[in-house]
């Protein structure tokens, strides 16, 4: 076991995530699109939020918690969805969910995650389902049905995937579903041997959620349906369409414009997550940071700002907060925490962001969250 008290930042857990996954499952997880510039606009950006102090405030034991959408919640940090995770480390998503549940943080479910999201129900009752559309009518209602009966409490609908991004560090990588059993690709896994071994006894990844509507069941056709039907060609008609077949709390996850953002307010939707996707779909977007402020000017008296792209420590999630996030996000930093540490590293990075959350806020002389936004630079 690792000496916890040397993995003391996400970077730390990102370092040694690094060591013991796969090359291609890392590529995977750490890659953007096109030159990557994106994903580095999102750090640049992030780093450029600076906060003025304020002293002599007595803010030894700050409240992090943060209301949103009728909860409070222990901190303003969440689990972000993301795909193929049993990929990045096996049995990753329930360590995810039932540390959420224990923590009393968001966890939302990803469709093509690698289990169900009854099983997930079972973890965490309290789990958000996020949804790429099928194009297929009865898969639709049939996800949405199966989520609303497994008591999913939020549905993340997901509008910036028009398209399948180009993503070409992972195609460099020979990422693919499944990846193709090469002499490399054995050399890689057997070099991860916690990895590989952990793998053998969970058996291959699959994606449970979307096994009903892929007959022949095998990854790469299951890859085939996703690349083909699932996410594309949405319209404001078809996101209002969901947003009737769904009677709770509904999301529109991946927005960057305000008039966007108004749209979905119009629609009816009870929040709005500003996201650019971790800079894995248009490498000459705006920084997702860059379009919250905009969002927030627009929406925010009348709907609730979530957050996420380039969250990677707990001074990020101040720096989102100060601008106008009610909860932030983060899709790659806990799966460095799980792929460092096996599943306890769940708890593991929830612990250093919201730690690193409330040592910022008493630097900075906040007893609580909504006092950030007046140390902004
Ligand atoms: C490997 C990977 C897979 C992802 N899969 C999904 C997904 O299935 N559904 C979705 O809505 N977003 C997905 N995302 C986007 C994340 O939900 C989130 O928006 C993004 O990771 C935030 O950026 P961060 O990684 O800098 O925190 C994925 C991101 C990554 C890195």
């Amino acid at each position: 076991m690792a000496n916890l008290e040397k993995l003391v930042s996400m970077e730390d857990l990102r370092r040694r995530a690094r060591r013991r996954m796969p090359r291609v499952a890392w590529e995977f997880l750490d890659s953007g699109t096109g030159a990557e510039t994106a994903l580095k606009r999102n750090r640049e950006r992030m780093d450029a939020v600076t906060m003025v102090p304020r002293m002599m405030r007595a803010a030894r034991t700050p409240d992090t918690s943060a209301p949103l959408l009728g909860r409070t919640w222990t901190a303003p940090i969440g689990v972000a969805p993301v795909g193929l995770q049993s990929l990045m480390w096996p049995g990753i998503e329930k360590a995810l969910a039932a540390m959420a549940a224990e923590r009393g943080i968001p966890y939302c479910l990803s469709t093509v995650a690698g289990e169900s999201l009854e099983d997930i129900a079972r973890v965490n009752p309290d789990f958000w389902f996020q949804l790429y559309a099928p194009t297929q009518e009865a898969a639709r209602k049939d996800l949405i049905r199966r989520a609303h009966d497994a008591g999913a409490k939020a549905l993340v609908l997901t509008v910036d995937i028009p398209r399948s991004s180009r993503r070409e560090r992972q195609r460099r990588a020979g990422v693919g579903m499944p990846p193709k059993t090469t002499p490399r690709l054995i050399a890689d896994v057997l070099s991860r041997p916690s990895w590989a071994l952990a793998t053998w006894r969970r058996g291959v990844p699959t994606m449970r959620t979307l096994a009903p509507y892929v007959p022949a069941g095998d990854m790469k056709t299951m890859a085939e349906f996703t690349a083909k039907n699932l996410g594309h060609d949405l319209t404001p008609e078809a996101v209002a369409e969901i947003r009737d077949l769904w009677p709770g709390t509904f999301i529109v996850k991946g927005v960057l414009h305000p008039e966007d953002a108004e749209k979905m307010v119009e629609i009816g939707v009870d929040a709005v997550w500003v996201s650019n996707h971790g800079g894995r779909q248009v490498d000459i977007g705006c920084a997702a940071i860059d379009a919250l402020p905009g969002i927030v000017a627009a929406v925010g008296e009348r709907t609730e700002i979530i957050f996420d792209s380039g969250i990677a420590s707990g001074a990020d999630v101040a720096r989102a907060v100060a601008l106008g996030a009610k909860m932030c996000f983060l899709g790659r930093g806990f799966v460095w925490g799980v792929a460092a540490l096996g599943a306890p590293g769940a708890g593991h990075a929830e612990f250093i962001l919201r730690d690193e959350l409330s040592n910022v806020m008493s630097q900075l002389g906040c007893h609580r969250l909504d006092e950030l936004k007046e140390r902004l630079a």
